[in-house]
């Protein structure tokens, strides 16, 4: 059997895909390359050049292939983006969704995991955040993840498909060997946009609001390492291949760090100056997210080695360094 990987030639997925295939995994990816890049995609997996919302295409794959479970990382996800084009947001996140379930209904595979987001939290009223506190996305893109979930819930109880959803915090870093990485275009996320300036790529970095309720002033946020975030997509596929029920687990690192201390971790691990100007908040920043991730420990097992603001930096530099054009001409 093969698990299903929509969105594999991206950020996220690429990173799940070279685990699963270091695990013995058989893996089939779908991609539209509209994010992903080609260079992303294991050499040893089957590969579908195709959009999620095609039914017709996901049946074709579903029939020549065997698949036993999906993972779903095929979104658009840029918060700002989001709000000025929510109809993109619904379309491709929520109704893409739609299409993939109507199609594992048909082809009777049973198991999802599936990409969510803090971003369904929206504006906590207390941290750290646990899964049972409420959701009230302050996003279209947090309210389309949540959507989803939903949609996924109830398909369950029609239709017997038991999913895992995984609400991600920061992701950031990349793979220690700096075969795949982030390359976003554009780039909206603080770690890479930190080490575009470290390399020159950028004059600096503007520091989106210093007035925070916070030790600094400047925003806290929760990184979690991309290759512990993968390995928990890999516990999920065990715990439901070994029966668990539908279930939803945050990851981060129980640990909040601001935007200023990022920018110091970084200019240790690079030895560059790194320069700075203060700029107005941008809308829509909670001033902390910092998740529990206790659940996904002891129910999933999940244990990330990787996760410390240091190493991820680290990772993220050796990808950032040896790759200075992303995918592009020298990647
Ligand atoms: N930041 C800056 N300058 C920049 C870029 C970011 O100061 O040039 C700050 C942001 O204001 C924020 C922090 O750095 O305080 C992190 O910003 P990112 O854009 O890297 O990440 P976000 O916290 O905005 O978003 C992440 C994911 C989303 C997810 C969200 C959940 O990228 O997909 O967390 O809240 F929805």
């Amino acid at each position: 059997m093969s698990v299903l990987v929509l969105g594999g030639a991206g950020y996220i997925g690429s990173h799940a895909v070279y685990q699963l295939v270091e695990q013995g995994e058989k893996v089939v990816i779908i991609d539209n390359l509209e994010t992903g890049h080609k260079e992303a995609i294991h050499p040893k997996v089957t590969f579908y050049e195709g959009d999620i919302r095609k039914l017709d295409f996901l049946r074709t794959v579903f029939e020549k292939e065997s698949i036993d479970a999906v993972m779903h990382f095929a979104a658009n996800s840029l918060v700002g983006e989001s709000m000025e084009r929510p109809l993109k947001y619904f379309d491709n996140n929520v109704y893409g969704t739609q299409v993939l379930l109507e199609a594992m209904v048909e082809a009777g595979v049973k198991h999802i995991i599936f990409s969510s987001t803090a971003a369904t939290y929206g504006e906590p009223k207390s941290v750290p955040i646990t899964e049972t506190m409420p959701t009230n996305p302050t996003s279209t893109y947090g309210e389309t993840k949540l959507i989803m979930e939903k949609m996924m819930k109830w398909t369950e109880k029609a239709h017997g498909i038991k999913f895992v959803s995984l609400r991600y915090f920061n992701v950031a870093g990349a793979k220690d060997t700096s075969e795949i990485g982030e390359d976003h275009r554009p780039e909206t996320h603080l770690v890479p946009i930190i080490l575009q300036t470290a390399l020159g790529q950028r004059s600096h970095i503007t520091i989106f609001g210093d007035d925070y309720d916070t030790n600094d002033g400047t925003c806290i946020r929760d990184y979690v390492h991309v290759d512990d975030l993968a390995h928990a997509h890999l516990l999920a596929l065990d715990y439901l291949r070994k029966g668990g029920d539908s279930n939803i687990f945050n990851l981060g690192s129980n640990e909040g760090f601001s935007v200023k201390e990022m920018i110091e971790t970084a200019r240790e691990v690079t030895g560059k100056e790194i320069p700075v100007q203060i700029g107005k908040r941008r809308p829509g920043d909670p001033s902390i997210l910092i998740a529990s991730s206790e659940k996904a420990k002891n129910v999933l097992g999940w244990n990330p080695t990787r996760t410390s603001v240091m190493q991820i930096i680290q990772d993220a530099w050796n990808w950032h360094s040896s790759h200075p054009q992303g995918y592009g001409k020298e990647g």
